[in-house]
C-alpha cells in the first residue's frame, strides 16, 4: 500500500473576519509543501459534525487571497460544546483520515479545539476574529481590514458632521471587548471612547461633547463599542434632550466591518499564521495557537487561550483621551 499522505481537516468556525480566505490558501499549499494533504471541512464545527468534507488542492485556493468571508462557510455551534457533538466529530474525522486539525476562529471555536485537543485529537488553531480579544496574540485575523473599514466610515462621517456642525454617535463592533473602538479613537480622531472596560454616564458624554463644543470644534465623533452598557440610541436622544450644542445623529456601522478585502498587512500576517500552524501539527505539536509576538511568529498553548483574558494596553485608552482636545 503506497504511504498514505499526512491528512489536515481544516475549519473556519464563529464569525467571520476578512483573512480567514488568505489563510486557508497558506494552509493549503503549505501543507503542499510538506507534501501532506487538506480536507476542507464546511460550516465550521456544524460541517464536522454532519460529515461535510470537501478535500483541498493547491488549485482550489487561487484567486481567494483578496477575498473577505470563508470560502469554506463558517456558523456558530452551539451543540459542538457537547460532548456527543465531539464525539460524532472525532468518528467522522478518524473515517475520512484526518491526521490532525487545523481550527480558524475566535474564542468559543478554539475554546472547541481545546475540547478536541482533550481527547488525543492533534489540533492547532489560528486566532480569527475582528474584536481583537483572543489571548496570547498581538493580533487576530480580521483586526486590521475592520479597523480600516471603519476609519474609512469615520472619515466620511466626519465630512458630513462638520458641515452641519453635529455630533455623530458611532457604533463600532466589539461584544465584550472596546479594543476597536479605542484603536479607531485614535486613529479617526474621535472626541471620546465608550467601551466596556470604561463605561461612562451619558452625563459625563454630554459633558465631553458640550467641551468640545466650547472649545470651537465643528463637529464631535463618538465611538461606542457596542458591548459598552450605553446603547447608542438611548445616548442620542439623551443628549438632544440635554442640549449639548451640537445636534446628535447614530450610526451603527454593524456587519460592514466584517466584510471586505483584506488589508495588505492582513494578508501577510494570515499567511504566516496558517504557514506555522501547517508547521507545528506536521512537526507533531498539538494543544496550541499560532500567535504573533512582537515580530515573531510562536505558538501559545490552548489551555492558556481559552483560560485568560486579553486586556486593552492602558496607554491607548489614556492616548485617545489625551489627543482629543
Ligand atoms: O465576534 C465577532 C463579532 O463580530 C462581534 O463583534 C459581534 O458582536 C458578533 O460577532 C456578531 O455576531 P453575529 O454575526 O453572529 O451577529
Amino acid at each position: 500500500m503506497a504511504n498514505k499522505k499526512f491528512t489536515i481537516g481544516l475549519l473556519t468556525s464563529g464569525g467571520d473576519s476578512p483573512g480567514m480566505n488568505p489563510c486557508i490558501r497558506a494552509v493549503v499549499r503549505a501543507a503542499a509543501s510538506h507534501d501532506a494533504q487538506v480536507i476542507g471541512i464546511m460550516d465550521g464545527y456544524e460541517g464536522l459534525i454532519n460529515g461535510e468534507f470537501r478535500p483541498l488542492g493547491p488549485r482550489d485556493v487561487g484567486g481567494i487571497m483578496q477575498r473577505g468571508g470563508t470560502i469554506l462557510q463558517t456558523r456558530r455551534s452551539k451543540r459542538f460544546m457537547e460532548k456527543t457533538y465531539q464525539r460524532e466529530a472525532i468518528r467522522n474525522m478518524n473515517s475520512a483520515g484526518m491526521d490532525g486539525l487545523i481550527v480558524i476562529g475566535g474564542e468559543g471555536s478554539l475554546k472547541g479545539a481545546h475540547a478536541l485537543a482533550e481527547q488525543g485529537i492533534k489540533v492547532v488553531g489560528i486566532p480569527g476574529s475582528i474584536d481583537n480579544d483572543i489571548w496570547g496574540t498581538d493580533m487576530a485575523i480580521g483586526v486590521d481590514t475592520a479597523m480600516n473599514t471603519i476609519m474609512d466610515a469615520i472619515d466620511k462621517l466626519r465630512d458630513t458632521a462638520s458641515s452641519h456642525g453635529r455630533a455623530f454617535l458611532v457604533e463600532v463592533m466589539g461584544r465584550g471587548c472596546g479594543y476597536l473602538a479605542v484603536l479607531a479613537g485614535i486613529v479617526s480622531g474621535a472626541e471620546m471612547v465608550i467601551t466596556p472596560e470604561s463605561p461612562v454616564t451619558v452625563e459625563e458624554v454630554a459633558k465631553a461633547v458640550e467641551d468640545a463644543y466650547l472649545r470651537g470644534k465643528r463637529h464631535a465623533i463618538i465611538i461606542v463599542a457596542e458591548g459598552a452598557s450605553l446603547k447608542v440610541v438611548d445616548l442620542a436622544r439623551a443628549m438632544d434632550e440635554m442640549d449639548v450644542g451640537f445636534t446628535t445623529r447614530v450610526t451603527i456601522l454593524g456587519h460592514i466591518q466584517r466584510g471586505g478585502s483584506p488589508t495588505a498587512f492582513e494578508r501577510m500576517l494570515a499567511t504566516r499564521m496558517g504557514v506555522k500552524a501547517v508547521e507545528a501539527l506536521v512537526s507533531g505539536q498539538t494543544d496550541v495557537m499560532a500567535a504573533l509576538q512582537g515580530r515573531t511568529m510562536g505558538l501559545v498553548p490552548l489551555t492558556e487561550v481559552t483560560n485568560k483574558t486579553r486586556s486593552i494596553n492602558p496607554e491607548y485608552f489614556e492616548m485617545a483621551h489625551i489627543l482629543s482636545r
